[in-house]
């Protein structure tokens, strides 16, 4: 049996990242943003961007999930300093799991305290319609995977790290305010991530459902978990786009996905955009 590289690898993965970054920018984020599937527009309103693709930097493959652009573009939204992940890397593509989280902690590397997830995500709750925006407030890892398995390091974080608020509590409180402010409705619930790439069975649907899940997908948890470990505060919220198996009796499809992420995503983008312009200094 192969020996796990666990978290210990990433310290030096992380350096050799930030280095190539700061070979193009000098820009020290207030908040780093991760964009999901069909999210990625908020990335084009980025002013005086420097926009690296993942193959550019240092063993990041090209992304192959479709909607996802692969970018990462440091410069200022409405004047907040940002970093933003244009598209992220998934398990189900084959990538290991160290290789999932390293551009989440990349942001924190590069000065981000604070971070922001985005995903699109099929309902589990059954209120839950194509374009509702769910503030997570916490999480259900069911992907069998962790990206702390193996030795860990403790100079970044903790060997048995608590996840009593994984989901920092004040953030999301300003992403409520900031939907109430633009008059965008910000249902709440936990995100369960699993490892795809299929869609569920309405079995398991169910079966979500019951375990106490709002939303489904098959990203963020680890990068949450990833974050968290490294000090970083974590807010996110889910674009449910379809709901899930079984609950509408039309099958699911990527097309239908990316369309409603594409519908629902100006919604998406002026709440984070009122969430940064009330972000205090850090
Ligand atoms: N299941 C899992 N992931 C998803 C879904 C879904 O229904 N919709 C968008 N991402």
């Amino acid at each position: 049996m192969t020996a796990i590289p666990g978290p210990r690898a990433l310290a030096p993965r992380l350096d050799q990242l930030a280095a190539a970054v700061r070979a193009r920018s000098a820009l020290v984020p207030r908040i780093g943003i991760v964009l999901g599937s069909g999210l990625g527009r908020l990335g084009e309103r980025i002013e005086d961007p420097v926009a690296i693709p993942y193959a550019e930097l240092p063993g990041w493959p090209a992304p192959t999930a479709q909607g996802h652009a692969g970018r990462l573009i440091l410069g200022r939204l409405d004047g907040i300093p940002v970093a933003c992940l244009q598209g992220r890397f998934h398990c189900y593509e084959g990538h290991d799991v160290l290789t999932v989280v390293e551009p989440a902690l990349l942001l924190g590397r590069l000065g981000a305290p604070e971070i922001l997830l985005t995903n699109a995500a099929g309902g589990v709750d059954p209120t839950f319609t194509a374009g509702t925006l769910m503030l997570i407030t916490d999480h259900l890892n069911l992907t069998g995977r962790s990206p702390l398995l193996g030795p860990n390091d403790d100079a970044v974080g903790p060997r048995f790290l608590d996840l009593t608020a994984a989901w920092d509590r004040d953030l999301a409180e300003r992403l409520r305010v900031a939907a109430r402010s633009e008059g965008i409705p910000l249902a709440e619930g936990t995100y369960a991530g699993l490892l795809g790439p299929t869609y569920e069975t309405p079995a398991e649907v169910r079966m979500l459902r019951t375990l106490g899940a709002h939303a489904v997908g098959m990203s963020t948890v680890l990068e949450a978990i990833a974050a968290r470990w490294a000090g970083m505060r974590v807010c996110g919220i889910s674009l449910v786009t379809n709901p899930g198996a079984g609950i509408s009796p039309t099958p699911l499809s990527h097309a239908e996905v990316i369309a409603a992420a594409d519908a629902a995503g100006p919604r998406l983008e002026a709440v984070v955009r009122a969430f940064l312009r009330e972000l205090p200094a850090p």
